[in-house]
């Protein structure tokens, strides 16, 4: 399926802390299907973060370079709120295993109370993925293990930058 050329726009939110290969998975995916993409940094995300929110939007703008469309920005408040103005109607949302799925469908449903225009899409991550998130690499950097695999090669580099003793 494929709304490319239909002129839809589409927002991938998230904390992006950091950005792991399965968002990137994410991101190539929906860069395939809509004709403009903006990956957003929610600024106020209750979770403490190891990156900055301009650290966080510059690794982003590094990996999602390749692609033309596909833009990166942080917002504050309510989700539906930005990609109203950006002109967005469609919110991509990650699926990895079951456990995601009370939380994402307990927020799809709030974002479709407040904005019955905006339309929250799951897309599925690569079996590969399944067990990745932010939080697991975080845990494996500063335990010393090799992240190489799950992140992209900057995010490698500034976790180094970061963790170093
Ligand atoms: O990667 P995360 O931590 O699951 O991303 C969370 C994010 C930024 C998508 C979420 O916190 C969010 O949507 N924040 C905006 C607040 C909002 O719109 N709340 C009302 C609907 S629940």
């Amino acid at each position: 399926m494929s709304a490319a050329g239909s002129g839809l726009s589409a927002v991938y939110p998230g904390s992006f802390d950091p950005v792991t290969n399965g968002h990137l998975d994410v991101i190539a995916r929906a860069a395939e299907t809509f004709d403009r993409l903006v990956v957003a940094v929610g600024r106020n995300s209750a979770k403490a973060a190891l990156f900055t929110v301009e650290e966080r939007l510059e690794l982003l703008r590094g990996v999602c370079a390749p692609w033309p469309h596909v833009s990166v920005d942080a917002f504050d408040g309510m989700l539906v709120t930005f990609a109203r103005e950006r002109g967005a109607r469609v919110l991509i949302k990650g699926l990895r295993a079951v456990s995601d799925f009370e939380y994402e469908f307990q927020m799809a449903l709030a974002n479709r109370h407040l904005a019955p225009d905006v339309e929250t899409l799951f897309m599925m991550t690569s079996a590969e993925h399944l067990y990745l998130s932010s939080s697991i690499v975080k845990e494996i950097a500063r335990l010393g293990g090799d992240v190489s695999a799950l992140v992209p090669g900057a995010v490698v580099r500034r976790l180094r930058e970061k963790l170093r003793p």
